[in-house]
């Protein structure tokens, strides 16, 4: 499975939410990328289960729901119940790692962990074979329409030769997220991305379809 776009609802008119979703999806959109920031982990508030679980009942796609808060463990059966197909916790957040994907997992979600833009691919190393996503951070996590940051390139490549190795039945997808637009889109793409998580891209565009089919095109 590859050539995944992910919008991510941030940029979005949270005062519109369901029709945001409903354009989103009927624009191209693959899956739906929820960031919850707690105030803690990142700098940014943004909103929690109730919010997930009311995005749920409007979506037709799956939830990514990605999750930027300290003591992740703590949530993630309550993010499951909300409705998350996908559940990523940050691999800074979590003391025990691989427990957390092995609970993300036994809620019957598929689990993905995270890397900030400063941490080494080593963090995660032994536990790529028990994660279905590693989502690569090319922007500090908490805010929308940050910069690029190009060293996130070669990290991502790196991750492809590392991933490439498991057998394919152990493969994580690698999603790229922060600063993804025409200009990084076909880097990351070239790099070994599966998945394009994209903000402002798409959300500040004019036109959503528009907007999707321009990343969508990066892949081969
Ligand atoms: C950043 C979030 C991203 C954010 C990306 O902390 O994890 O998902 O929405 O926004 P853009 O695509 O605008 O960089
Ligand atoms: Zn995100």
């Amino acid at each position: 499975m590859t050539g995944i776009i992910a919008p991510s609802l941030l940029s979005c008119d949270f005062a519109r939410l369901a029709e945001e979703i409903a354009a989103i999806e009927a624009a191209g959109a693959d899956w739906l990328h929820l960031d919850v920031m707690d105030g803690r982990f990142v700098p940014n508030i943004t909103f929690g289960m109730p919010i997930v679980a009311a995005m749920k009942k409007v979506s037709t796609k799956p939830l990514d729901t990605h999750l930027m808060i300290v003591e992740p463990d703590r949530y993630i059966e309550g993010f499951a119940e909300a409705g998350s197909d996908w559940i990523t916790v940050h691999a800074e957040a979590c003391p025990h790692l691989h427990r957390s994907l092995q609970a993300i997992r036994s809620t019957g979600a598929k689990a993905g962990v995270s890397l900030n833009p400063g941490t080494s691919l080593n963090a995660i190393e032994e536990v790529l074979g028990d994660c279905d996503q590693v989502l690569i951070m090319t922007v500090n996590p908490g805010f929308g329409g940050q910069n690029f940051i190009e060293s996130g390139l070669k990290k991502i490549a790196r991750l492809r030769r590392m991933i490439d190795e498991l057998p394919s039945h152990q493969r994580p997808l690698i999603s790229v997220d922060g600063g993804v637009k025409p200009g990084t889109v076909e880097k990351v793409v070239a790099a070994g991305a599966d998945v394009l998580v994209a903000g402002s891209a798409v959300f500040k565009a004019p036109d959503y379809s528009q907007a999707i089919a321009e990343l969508r095109s990066a892949f081969p």
